[in-house]
């Protein structure tokens, strides 16, 4: 029997903590008005003091398998998608491993940064497709909050990111059955990594933190903001299209587009080149701003919950970030 990967199970967990762009007009030189100008943003959520990625995590992980109706020994495999590590290593997937006792089954780290979840969804799609496990746990999962510089000169960073993880069961269904993934796209291209990065800790530093370092401000991200913009509006087009091509499908076969949630105009400027109506897309980073690799996880358990998902509608996820990477995978759901 031909295999096909299905999600039969979405979850989501953001902190409870709300913080607004009043918030940052106090902590840095900006104006409310300028960040949901640019960017599309009102409010993110950050982690209260000692909240770890593995606890938002757990409880996205939770949300979908109890939204599966699954338990956690069911599950053969679990892969997340960070680019900010709970510790240098092991990887956060060991952490929430733990944190929902999950036996002995294998667990993989990934690193494709705003790209993470459509790579893990990828690599999760294949191990089904080929045989190799029955049902697979694909986790978005970032804090990014306690990394980021909240002066002034951080600023057109820091105001972008909120933390958040979201989760999905994969499940191996008969192909001819119907809904499933049908395709999915990644891409990357190094030569792009320095325009949104951030340098250290690394093992490429020696030591790898020292007060040189710290002073240098070498542990907080830093972007080309208009470069990243620039090809972030090229490439996910051209992917999504290449995506459902190789799925025989058209644009207007689509019911819903989902893009990541880096910048509100990012994905406006995407939808109008491609002539997509405005009611086919759904965005949420006005509320919880960029969370990287939890960011199109997080919008499908919600789009999931809003009943918007209905059997048999089309669903197509792009995402673009740091490496550069991008992506995008077309779903039929069911
Ligand atoms: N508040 C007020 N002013 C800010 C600011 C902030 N939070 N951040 C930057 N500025 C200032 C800059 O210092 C600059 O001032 P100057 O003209 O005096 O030098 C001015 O605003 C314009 O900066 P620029 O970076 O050119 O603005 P922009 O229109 O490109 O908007 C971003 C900045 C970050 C919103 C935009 O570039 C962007 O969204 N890029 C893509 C980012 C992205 O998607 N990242 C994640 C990828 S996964």
């Amino acid at each position: 029997m031909a295999l096909r990967s299905r999600i039969v199970g979405t979850g989501m967990s953001v902190p409870d903590r709300v913080v607004t762009n009043a918030d940052m007009t106090q902590w840095m030189d900006t104006t409310e008005e300028w960040i949901e100008q640019r960017t599309g943003i009102r409010e993110r959520r950050w982690v209260e003091d000692g909240q770890k990625p593995s606890d938002l995590a757990r409880g996205a992980v939770v949300a979908a398998l109890s939204q599966a109706e699954l338990d956690v020994s069911d599950i053969d495999c679990i892969l997340l998608a960070t680019l900010s590590p709970e510790h240098d290593f092991p990887g956060t997937s060991f952490f929430l491993h733990e944190a929902i006792d999950a036996g002995d089954i294998p667990c993989i780290d990934l690193r494709a940064q705003c790209s993470g979840f459509l790579y893990a969804l990828q690599i999760a799609d294949s191990l089904i497709v080929a045989g190799r496990y029955e049902r697979v746990l694909v986790v978005g999962c970032e804090v990014h909050s306690t990394g980021l510089d909240v002066s002034t000169e951080g600023r057109d960073v820091t105001v972008i990111f909120g933390d958040g993880s979201g989760a999905l069961v994969l499940e191996a269904v008969d192909a001819d059955a119907g809904p499933g993934v049908l395709e999915v796209r990644v891409h990357a291209q190094g030569k792009h990594a320095r325009k949104l990065w951030t340098e250290g800790p690394g093992s490429a530093m020696y030591p790898r933190i020292d007060h040189a370092a710290l002073e240098a401000r070498k542990h907080y991200p830093i972007m080309d903001g208009r470069f990243v913009f620039k090809h972030a509006v090229t490439r996910m087009p051209e992917v999504l299209l290449e995506t459902l091509s190789a799925a025989s499908l058209k644009l207007e076969d689509v019911d819903l587009f989902l893009f990541h949630q880096a910048n509100l105009r990012i994905n406006e400027f995407v939808a109008h080149k491609l002539e997509i109506p405005k009611e086919k897309v759904l965005n949420n980073i006005q509320r919880l701003g960029n969370c990287s690799a939890a960011a199109l996880p997080i919008l499908l358990a919600e789009a999931s919950r809003e009943g918007i998902l209905e059997p048999g509608k089309l669903v197509s996820l792009t995402a673009f970030g740091s490496g550069f990477t991008w992506g995008s995978a077309i779903l039929r759901w069911g």
